[in-house]
């Protein structure tokens, strides 16, 4: 149920911002589309479902200007796990992300849904390639 909700509003959001570039387009929501689904399995007990966070735990990805700003910095945290001090919008946290065992092209779709979904957005598409060459 909560999949459909945060598809939907992606969906109506992404058609009106991207309308112009069709080919882009349909690939970037295809990828937004499985990452919604990876998201629900694997990020939302933890980033919740609006993609707020738990204060004080677990950071915020939905207007995160580190997941905006830090596009290669994300993509390692989600392939490698994150610990430590991080700031995000101002507010520091001091957890730890373990990191999930996804494939390159499923932390792609995942990037792809994270940065555009919750108002956040990115039409630059993130590709498998691009997460191949991140490494820790
Ligand atoms: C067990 C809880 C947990 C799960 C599951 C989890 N995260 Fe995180 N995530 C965290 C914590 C905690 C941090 C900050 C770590 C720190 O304090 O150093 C973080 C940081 C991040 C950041 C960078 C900071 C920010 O808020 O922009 C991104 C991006 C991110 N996670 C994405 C994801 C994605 C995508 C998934 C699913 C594929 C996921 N996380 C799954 C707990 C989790």
């Amino acid at each position: 149920m909560r999949v459909s909700i945060i598809l939907l509003g992606t969906f109506l959001y992404s058609s009106m911002v991207f309308s112009q570039d069709q080919e882009p387009n349909e690939v970037l929501l295809e990828s937004m589309e499985s990452g919604a689904m990876i998201y629900e399995d694997f990020c939302v007990n933890c980033h919740m479902a609006d993609g707020k966070g738990v204060e004080n735990l677990n950071p915020p990805l939905a207007s995160s200007d580190f997941l905006m700003n830090n596009r290669g910095l994300s993509i390692k945290t989600i392939k490698f796990g994150q610990k430590g001090e991080i700031v995000v919008n101002g507010k520091k946290y001091n957890n730890t992300m373990t990191p999930l065992g996804l494939a390159d092209d499923e932390i792609a779709d995942v990037m792809n849904f994270i940065s555009n979904a919750w108002g956040n957005l990115n039409n630059k598409i993130i590709t498998v390639e691009e997460v191949s060459k991140i490494q820790q």
